[in-house]
């Protein structure tokens, strides 16, 4: 293909793929499900994952993207055709688009409330507050469905402007404001919760293992999470890998990508744990750890506002320049398919994905119980998308692992890999055979939970 999208220097994929992959996943989902799930085991089995399966099929992702140049739709239909395979794997790049839109829905709902806590902090207003107070604020947030609406609105709105101005105006010069500042700020956090929290405490909570804390449900979650984290198996990487030029090394660049994701897991994880030991508060409240126990947290300790509102500044950075890369396969894919200009298709893949939001809005109010979900899985809309979610990443990405394992040639892969013959070797076997393994092994395990 001559002409195609380029991004404008060497780097700019590993920044856009940070980009992806730090946010919510991070800051707010791993460290009140490792609070959840008792800690140290949790963290054992996300970490296994994402070593011995996330980077070989986050390898395996940027790979597909990059020898097919187009949206993961459209470039798994043409990399069937010349490989003279089956059209079905082109269900990688559909689940990928169902996933991606299904994430987008909820992730701005939530992204959305930390507006309302950015606001909170920097105005000074929960200075003082007690538990009960931020409690009862945070529950009044979730009991109003038009609050959240217009929070979920105003976020799902700016990220896509950022796409709809285009890879190069809009996602390239986005992240690179943003990211730089976005460690700045996770730093202070850190510096801040040394002084001011209890790191021991976190350090021990976080790294002492005992596999038996783990439940059933644990185990899925922690596989999710580390699919989830690396925005693994949805098309975000392959869109972003099919801009990312031939002499790039895909190895170090996953492995590069992995590291980051993973130190800001722990880093987020250590930070907001000191605060909450430090503060006295529990570990195990779910996804209101860090709209609750953390402002409570922030509320006790000096400058706790203003590191605080800088805090839900981070939060909300991070979360964008994740929701950038959900718009992206899907937008990419309707400009390529139907010849759409970018602004068209991301207004139709957002308008989409706000409405299904609606649903996460109304899961914490008016439908919070009693619905066809509840009836059916035993859970609200919000959870059974998440579930949803968990299950399509994973799978997903297996086939990602199978199509690259076995579809693409030997000599391919040694061309996109461009490294030794013994890395190729054990990573042909990572993916043709771990992966695999590993992701049969946890659902086998779950089947009993996802049947009821
Ligand atoms: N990796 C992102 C996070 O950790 C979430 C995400 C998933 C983004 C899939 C894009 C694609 O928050
Ligand atoms: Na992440």
């Amino acid at each position: 293909m001559s002409g195609h999208n380029v991004w404008t220097h060497k780097g700019t994929f590993l920044l856009a793929a940070v980009g992806s992959a730090v946010g919510l996943g991070n800051l707010w989902r791993f460290p009140y499900l490792t609070g959840e799930n008792g800690g140290g085991a949790f963290i054992l089995v996300y970490a296994l994952t994402i070593f011995a399966v996330g980077i070989p099929i986050l390898i395996a992702e940027i790979m597909l993207g990059r020898t097919s140049r187009q949206s993961p739709i459209m470039g798994m239909r043409h990399l069937t055709k010349t490989h003279g395979t089956s059209r079905a794997w082109e269900t990688i790049g559909w689940l990928g688009a169902a996933s991606a839109f299904l994430i987008l829905s909820f992730y701005s709902v939530i992204a959305g409330w930390a507006i309302h806590y950015t606001w909170l902090m920097l105005t000074g207003s929960l200075v003082g507050a007690d538990a009960q107070t931020i409690g009862t604020g945070f529950d009044a947030l979730l009991a109003s469905p038009g609050l959240m609406t217009l929070y979920h609105t105003l976020f799902i709105a700016a990220s896509a402007l950022i796409v709809g101005m285009g890879i190069h105006k809009g996602i390239e010069s986005g992240l690179r404001i943003m990211m730089p500042a976005l460690f700045g700020i996770l730093l202070v956090v850190l510096a801040y919760s040394v002084v001011n929290g209890d790191v021991g405490a976190a350090a021990s909570f976080l790294f002492t293992f005992n596999i038996a804390d783990l439940s059933l449900e644990g185990w899925l979650q922690a596989m999710g999470q580390s699919f989830f984290t690396l925005s693994l198996g949805m098309g975000a990487i392959m869109a972003y890998g099919a801009y990312m030029p031939s002499n790039v090394s895909l190895t170090r660049t996953a492995f590069a990508v992995a590291l980051v994701d993973t130190a800001v897991a722990m880093v987020a994880g250590l930070a907001i744990f000191a605060l909450v030991f430090g503060a006295g508060l529990e570990t195990g409240q779910g996804p209101g750890l860090m709209f609750v126990t953390l402002p409570l947290a922030f509320a006790e300790m000096p400058f706790g506002a203003l590191v605080g509102g800088v805090f839900f500044i981070l939060v909300l950075g991070a979360a964008l320049s994740s929701a950038i890369s959900l718009i992206e396969p899907v937008a990419a894919f309707l400009v390529e398919r139907f010849d759409m200009t970018r602004p068209q298709a991301v207004t139709i893949m957002v308008i989409a994905a706000w409405a299904m939001g609606l649903l996460t809005v109304v899961s914490f109010n008016v439908w919070a119980e009693g619905t066809i979900f509840h009836t059916l899985f035993g859970r609200s809309a919000f959870e059974f998308i998440e579930l949803l979610t968990n299950i399509f990443m994973p799978v997903g990405g297996l086939l990602i692992a199978l199509f690259a394992g076995w579809a693409l040639t030997q000599s391919e892969v040694m061309k996109e890999l461009g490294s030794s013959v013994t890395w190729f070797k054990v990573w042909r076997f990572l993916v043709r055979f771990v992966a695999p393994a590993a992701v049969a092994f946890v659902f086998l395990r779950t089947l009993p939970l996802v049947e009821g």
